[in-house]
């Protein structure tokens, strides 16, 4: 029998199967998001929220299933088991309710659904049976334990000794939905009280304070809703964006102590989709060039600068081959947001951490050098370049801006937050305090996504 999966009308037996169609995507290699534009628009919501849980937990659904079933099963049917196996303890669904529904997934599933539908039957049910043994067994199995790859662990042990665990335990949370006021249209403690007229923020809601002169002033939401329901969101008045990601337009503008003037040659090097364009432009009348190297992320620059009512010109090349693009004029300020493995975000793509290998994060570090390297000459002497990414990895972080240093006579660093951890409990004493803690003492907003800053100066001329 068809049940309609909790908080959906559609049956958990469709959903299922659907599930398992993107979980087998990204295990061979596919982003989540992805897999789920091939879902039927009314399906993806429902098999999205079955996909997220599966992602976080899927290190133990698949050790479960190594136990299990030794020899893996046709790559869709072990999709499915995964699935079920990730989903069945997880609370949300009655157990007997899971296993019937993931045994008619099965069935459903033309050429190898029929044969396999008994072994489905058999392992969830012996799974449910052996329940305390099995999950005993995997004790010691970290990867299980921690629902990340061996090797993100081990790398997070060494970049974090003492905060390692927090990380992980942070990537498994449902993020906060964190909002951007254009301060062209209003100030962001105008935008909080139409959320609180609107219902979205509580009365109570701490504010969080401003850093810097030029905020930011990110606004958590309690809960996620479709943006369509902020108030002014088609008209421009606010955009998504996480709270750390809110920190590089006010850290580039105001680098050199003085907020650069109108009229400024900016760079927004990898700038699709465009959330740090945009935050750049509603500061100031500046002259922005957004290049990304990917044309179709780059249109989406356009839609968002658009509903802002904002204006950049875009060009798709690549920013380690600025003799492709640049016309000769230097720029006062760069933004390089670089392309990394986006492990400081795994709580909002929870699949990330699946998609990477070891060895990506070196060649990540050599891209990200290399654009480093080719963007520097184009700083105007005394310009600054703001080095971001949203990872947690010191090697595309701290690694990164010490080797440059070292290669790149003149470069300054200056300050700026470095590290970002997406923890409560801040680690270092860098010069500022994550923006979820309003204030000393005060309860924690959201800590925000992992994320890297690094503020550097070119030295001015004949200095
Ligand atoms: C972290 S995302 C940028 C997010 C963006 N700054 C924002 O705030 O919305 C990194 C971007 O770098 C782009 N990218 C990757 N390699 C690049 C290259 N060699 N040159 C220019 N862009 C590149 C990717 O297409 C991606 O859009």
């Amino acid at each position: 029998m068809n049940r309609p999966a909790p908080g959906h009308s559609l049956p958990l037996s469709q959903l299922l199967g659907r599930c398992a169609n993107a979980v087998a995507a990204v295990r061979k290699g596919q982003s989540l998001n992805e897999a789920l534009a091939a879902t039927p628009a009314p399906e993806r919501p429902g098999t999205q929220a079955l996909a997220f849980t599966v992602m976080r937990r899927m290190g133990l659904a698949q050790a479960l299933r190594q136990k299990l079933v030794p020899k893996a099963p046709h790559p869709w049917v072990d999709a499915l088991l995964i699935s079920a196996l990730a989903l069945i303890d997880e609370g949300s669904y009655d157990q007997h309710t899971l296993v019937d529904q993931a045994v008619q997934a099965c069935k459903k599933k033309p050429k190898v659904g029929q044969a396999a539908s008994g072994l489905v039957n058999a392992v969830l049910r012996r799974f449910l049976r052996e329940r305390a043994e099995l999950i005993a067994s995997l004790a010691d199995d970290e990867v299980a334990r921690h629902n990340h790859p061996g090797w993100w662990i081990r790398r997070l042990k060494k970049d974090w000794p003492d905060h390692w665990q927090a990380i992980l335990a942070a990537d498994q949370a449902q993020p906060p939905l964190t909002l951007r006021a254009n301060t062209r249209h209003g100030s962001a403690a105008a935008y909080r009280e139409r959320l609180i007229a609107a219902g979205l923020l509580p009365a109570d809601a701490p504010a969080i304070e401003a850093p810097t002169p030029l905020g930011p002033e990110p606004i958590v939401l309690p809960r996620a809703v479709p943006v369509g329901q902020l108030p002014g969101f088609a008209e421009g008045d606010a955009s998504v964006q996480d709270a750390s990601a809110q920190w590089a337009a006010p850290l580039l503008l105001q680098a050199g102590g003085s907020p650069l003037p109108a009229g400024a040659r900016i760079l927004d090097a990898c700038a699709a989709p465009g959330g740090k364009t945009a935050h750049l432009l509603e500061l100031g009348d500046f002259d922005v060039t957004a290049l990304d190297a990917d044309p179709e992320r780059l249109q989406r620059i356009k839609g968002t600068l658009d509903r802002l009512g904002l204006k950049a010109r875009t060009i798709a090349a690549d920013a380690s081959r600025p003799a492709d693009w640049w016309d000769g004029q230097p720029f006062d300020a760069i933004l390089l947001d670089a392309p990394c493995s986006a492990s400081g975000i795994v709580r909002r793509h929870p699949d990330a951490r699946w998609l990477r290998r070891d060895t990506d994060i070196a060649a990540l570090a050599r891209t990200q050098d290399a654009i480093l390297d080719a963007l520097w000459p184009l700083l105007k002497p005394g310009g600054h370049l703001l080095y971001c990414t949203c990872s947690v990895f010191r090697e595309e972080g701290e690694d990164r801006i010490d080797a440059f240093l070292q290669r790149t006579p003149g470069a300054r660093r200056l300050p700026a937050p470095g590290h970002i951890l997406p923890v409560v409990e801040y680690p270092e004493t860098p010069a500022h305090r994550p923006l979820g803690h309003p204030r000393q003492g005060a309860p924690v907003v959201d800590p925000g996504d992992g994320f890297f800053h690094a503020l550097l100066a070119r030295p001015s001329q004949g200095a």
